[in-house]
């Protein structure tokens, strides 16, 4: 399905939200506490990537989205990054398989250029295998940033529009002015357009902040923030935070008197 948007339409309210996007943050700092090396903590995220997504596929969840490594991670010691590099590929390799067996859809979207070809490679192959699973779609934002997503999708819908705008030009000269564009033009652009948009977002580890993940998407998700370490967050965990989303109002706008007569009426 394409993306529904929460400030154009309403998307449907369900208890059990249909799209959870993670920011998976802690890792370093669970380490640390224990005196071990940050790769140590590195290496247990990706353990509770896998608690996460079995979760996600039992409770009906949709659509995970797990932010792996932003635009911004590239200023981290560059042994930091590489283990990083090496993990993403280690977890794909071993992981692929049984996700493909369960069901699940696997998409990384990101500024990828910046990747090795191996590594890119591997993804599209992932990426290609799972790609008529339909029980989750798990996405993994690598060298992702929201900024950097807005930026190609406004230039990825200029270019589709420029062979448009020439052709009339070429038809009509005289009709010049430049179109104005909509929100809908621009989300078909956007790197998760294959996504509604997000119902719950969580943020581990302390920080409240969105950190140049999915500015777009967010415009009206439920934020959820927790201290847990990412390598603790496991399916107890998920479950507070999904019945922290269920007492949560979506009013989208409108007041609360409104949705008390509209669940009236239906
Ligand atoms: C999140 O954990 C993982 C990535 C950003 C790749 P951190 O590595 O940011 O952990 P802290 O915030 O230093 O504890
Ligand atoms: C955000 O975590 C990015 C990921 C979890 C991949 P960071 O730990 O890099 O965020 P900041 O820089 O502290 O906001
Ligand atoms: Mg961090």
């Amino acid at each position: 399905m394409s993306a529904t948007s929460s400030t154009q339409a309403l998307p449907p309210t369900t208890s059990v939200p249909r799209h959870i996007a993670i920011i998976m943050d802690g890792n370093g700092r669970w380490a640390t506490k224990r005196f071990l090396p940050r790769v140590a903590g590195h290496v247990k995220g990706v353990d509770a990537v896998r608690v996460i997504v079995e979760a996600c596929a039992e409770r009906g969840i949709e659509y995970l989205t797990l932010f792996a490594f932003s635009s911004e991670n590239w200023r981290r010691p560059a042994e930091e990054v590489s283990l990083l590099m090496r993990l993403f590929m280690t977890a794909l390799k071993r992981e692929i398989a049984k996700m493909h067996l369960n069901d699940i859809r696997l998409k990384v979207v990101g500024d990828l250029s910046r990747f090795d070809a191996k590594l890119r490679a591997m993804i599209a192959d992932a990426e290609r295998r799972t790609a008529n699973n339909t029980r989750l779609t798990v996405t993994i934002c690598a060298n992702y940033g929201g900024r950097w997503d807005i930026t190609q999708a406004v230039n990825r819908m200029l270019a589709a529009a420029g062979t448009c705008i020439g052709a009339q030009a070429a038809a009509s000269p005289a009709e010049g002015a430049a179109p104005a564009f909509t929100e809908s033009d621009l989300e078909p652009h956007l790197a998760m357009a294959y996504a509604p948009e997000p119902d719950l977002f969580i943020r581990t580890g302390g920080e409240e902040r969105i950190s140049n993940f999915l500015l777009w998407q967010l415009a009206y998700t439920e934020l959820y923030f927790t201290e847990t370490y990412w390598p603790d967050f496991d399916d107890a965990a998920l479950a507070t935070a999904i019945a922290s989303f269920q007492q949560r109002e979506r009013r989208f706008g409108r007041t609360s008197e409104q949705l008390v007569s509209q669940k009236k009426a239906s």
